[in-house]
């Protein structure tokens, strides 16, 4: 039977981290066979038999309908099986409710289900051909014509006057709140800003494009496909293709990154089943870069009014979050950005609202820190400008708000260290040295300026199983459908069972990525180390105990009659008191085909009785070329109170990619819409601009000291997002002090400080 109390008092063997394996800087157990090739993604795997190639053909208007579509010059093409169209494709469900039910990524994903155009891109055919190349030419062969709606929407700006009210926003947030009388208490503020913000859409742009093959035997389907999380991805795909879940296999066990952007399945993954399901063949189709900006999750255009009323000391006295973010009419989706104000800053009087603008673009969707990297930018300029309007050091400003309690719940937090790493990182980075009045400090032809700016994210558990397995050899072997979306899951799992198993981390291996496997939470919400982590700390906690139940009742063990609560596995050995026998010795003779332990569950309580979160501080020292205005970042320092660490390097290397990612949303990325067609204009690599090594100079990440009692029984917090928040602010305030300029419209490009 499994275990289930993530909570329980008695799960928590890594308080005294006897093996000192957890908290070691573990290299990732899966970087060799990632650097030799042998690891392979979803599109590379050759196991699949027969195989063919799917190539996506887009709609080229934004918004209307097919009036005539003509594929015959692509069906008769070389090599070319088939072509799949709305008019020949196999039946699939309903496209899902618009908004979105008790979770937007565990729902029916139908395409080319009908003649309605959507959005620019839209896959309005399939082609499948014996090879890649035949595909992709005859993709070119079909021709389509539509009546274009002429009352299409792109752009956010103009259409703002038509926002609505969200029911809610993501993640099952309220839309809206509010306490105290803000009008009355902004009004009488005796220091006061209103200022507004504008940030792009942006793309997600995970290294590996988003592919799957899709192999029927029967109605039985095989995906591998990059997913984030494959239980989800198993549920969505049976939904749509109305199959049994039972009948839906995903295979994910390496993701070249995600950022949010394979959580959902995509039209990849759908076309690649429905395709086999024509030719009767297997079909592998990866999304090209071009098609990935209209098929894929991007992050939505936003507008965010900051209001903040203060004392003459700089208390706050009045806080108001407006945001109006792109939505779409097939499909909700609204960033949670009013939720990072919510949780930063006390001020009695406050209110925190969100807005949908509905325009014929792709949907929005989920993006690294979704809700609180764009929140913080209004937040965190925004304490900037007021800290300028009070003459008050900005770090003195945050220090002096800092709650007692969480101003929105108003529940404890579960630990909160926010003000401890700005004074760390005050101390590190040299604040003192901060020029105190803008465009004051000068290094040859570079104006030079600092900035800092909150960092916050929620600590989730989501529900996760486990199973682990012990071999009469003493290997041990764990299983639980958790992915590895490069950020180290692998590696970290694999410490947390030799840690509570007592044995060297060779001697453990994790197997990941398969809906076979028992079902975990999956890479997303910063939630997956502490969801599948704990489901192994009990799993492994349960053979822990049948193996002390074994020795105690063996006479032939020196641990005869041991108290089974005293018995423990340490060095490879199981122990109570002064006696000991090995590991090895117990499972040959008491266990000799191996013994396995179940773990599982249900997540964070219903009710929670504390607030938790990571929190950090970022600072940035940015230079401002005197003449060109071309803006580099010299430095950056990211200081996170984020409780007891797996493994100093993969936990660095988290937060120092959000960091570098922060770096993007601050100066480099902007998805343009082309107002004629809703199509985005810089759809690939070389036109949107992620920062690269050459934007990247000096970056450090350090973890402060903290204890997590409450969030999970790892008293771990989780690090795959927080790195990236507060960056685009903390660079605003340092181009700010740099220049005097205060840029508000993202991202901090040359042209907008000269
Ligand atoms: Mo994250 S945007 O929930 O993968």
């Amino acid at each position: 039977m499994a275990t289930r109390s993530p909570l329980s008092p008695a799960i928590n063997p890594i308080e005294e981290n006897r093996q000192g394996i957890i908290g070691k800087p573990l290299d990732r157990v899966d970087g060799p066979l990632k650097v030799t090739g042998r690891a392979k993604y979803s599109y590379e795997y050759r196991g699949v038999k027969d195989t063919t190639y799917g190539f996506i053909v887009g709609a080229t208007i934004g918004k209307g309908r097919i009036s005539a579509i003509d594929t015959s010059r692509a069906e008769s093409a070389p090599r070319v099986l088939a072509v799949v169209t709305y008019q020949n494709a196999p039946k699939q469900a309903p496209l899902h409710p618009r908004e979105p039910g008790p979770s937007r990524f565990d729902r029916s994903e139908p395409f080319l289900f009908s003649p309605e155009v959507r959005y620019f891109g839209e896959p309005v055919a399939l082609i499948v051909a014996e090879t890649f190349e035949a595909a992709r030419h005859a993709a070119g062969l079909v021709s389509v014509r539509y009546v274009k709606d002429p009352q299409a929407k792109f752009d956010l700006m103009t259409h703002q006057s038509q926002a609505y009210k969200p029911k809610g926003v993501n993640a099952g947030m309220k839309a809206d709140t509010s306490e105290g009388d803000f009008d009355g208490a902004f009004a009488s503020a005796a220091v006061k800003i209103d200022v507004t913000y504008h940030l792009p859409h942006e793309h997600n742009m995970p290294m590996e494009p988003h592919a799957t093959q899709a192999v029927w035997e029967g109605d039985h389907l095989t995906l591998y496909s990059g997913q984030q999380v494959a239980a989800w991805a198993q549920s969505s795909v049976a939904k749509t293709l109305q199959l049994p879940l039972e009948n839906v296999r995903i295979l994910t066990p390496y993701v070249g990154g995600g950022f949010g952007s394979k959580v959902p399945i995509h039209a990849q993954a759908v076309l690649a089943a429905l395709g086999a399901k024509v030719v009767r063949r297997p079909v592998k189709i990866a999304q090209t870069r071009p098609q990935m900006f209209a098929n894929t999750n991007h992050r939505p255009e936003c507008l965010q009014r900051m209001r903040l009323g203060a004392t003459k000391d700089g208390t706050l006295t009045a806080i108001a979050h407006d945001v109006w973010s792109q939505t779409t009419p097939f499909d909700e989706f609204i960033e949670q950005t009013a939720a990072f104000s919510r949780v930063m800053y006390a001020a009695p009087n406050r209110f925190h609202r969100h807005w949908g603008v509905m325009l014929d673009l792709p949907t929005s969707d989920i993006m690294r820190a979704p809700g609180e990297e764009p929140g913080s930018v209004a937040q965190e300029c925004g304490m900037d400008e007021l800290a300028v309007a009070l003459d008050m050091d900005p770090i003195e400003l945050r220090i002096k708000n800092e709650p007692t309690d969480d101003p929105e719940t108003h529940l404890p937090f579960s630990s909160r260290s926010l003000v401890e790493c700005y004074r760390e990182g005050a101390q590190r980075f040299g604040w003192s040295k901060r020029p105190k009045r803008p465009g004051t400090l000068r290094d040859g032809r570079w104006l030079v300026g600092y900035g800092v700016a909150s960092a916050m994210f929620p600590t989730y558990l989501r529900p996760s199983a486990a199973a682990v397995r012990l071999n009469a050899d003493g290997a041990a072997i764990v299983k639980t459908d958790m992915t590895d979306i490069g950020t180290g899951s692998y590696t970290v799992l694999t410490q947390v069972a030799a840690e509570s198993l007592g044995l060297p981390t060779d001697k453990v291996t994790v197997e990941l990525g398969d809906t076979r496997l028992p079902k975990s939470a999956g890479s997303g919400g910063s939630f997956g180390a502490a969801s599948a982590g704990s489901a192994i700390l009990l799993a492994c906690e349960q053979l822990r105990s049948q193996i002390a139940q074994l020795v105690s009742k063996d006479r032939r063990s020196p641990l005869a009659g041991a108290n089974v609560g005293e018995v423990a596995l340490r060095g490879g050995n199981v122990v109570a008191g002064e006696k000991s026998e090995s590991l090895q010795a117990v499972l040959s003779r008491l266990a000799p085909s191996g013994i396995e332990g179940k773990g599982e569950h249900q997540g964070a309580e219903k009710q929670p009785k504390y607030s938790s979160h990571v929190f950090g501080a970022q600072f940035a020292e940015v230079g401002v070329d005197i003449d060109t205005g071309e803006i580099r970042v010299r430095r950056m320092l990211g200081v996170f109170g984020s409780g007891r660490i797996l493994n100093p390097k993969t936990a660095r290397s988290q937060l120092i990619g959000g960091m570098i990612m922060g770096i993007g949303a601050g100066l480099t990325e902007e998805s343009v819409v082309d107002p004629r067609d809703g199509s985005f204009v810089n759809r690939d690599l070389a036109e949107y601009h992620v920062p690269v090594h050459a934007d990247v100079t000096q970056i450090e990440a350090i973890c402060l000291e903290e204890k997590e009692p409450y969030a999970n029984p790892l008293g771990i917090k989780g690090l795959g997002e927080v790195g990236i928040v507060g960056v685009a602010a903390a660079l605003a305030n340092a181009v700010y002090n740099a220049t005097g300029v205060r840029v508000r419209e993202f991202p901090i490009t040359l042209d907008k400080v000269l």
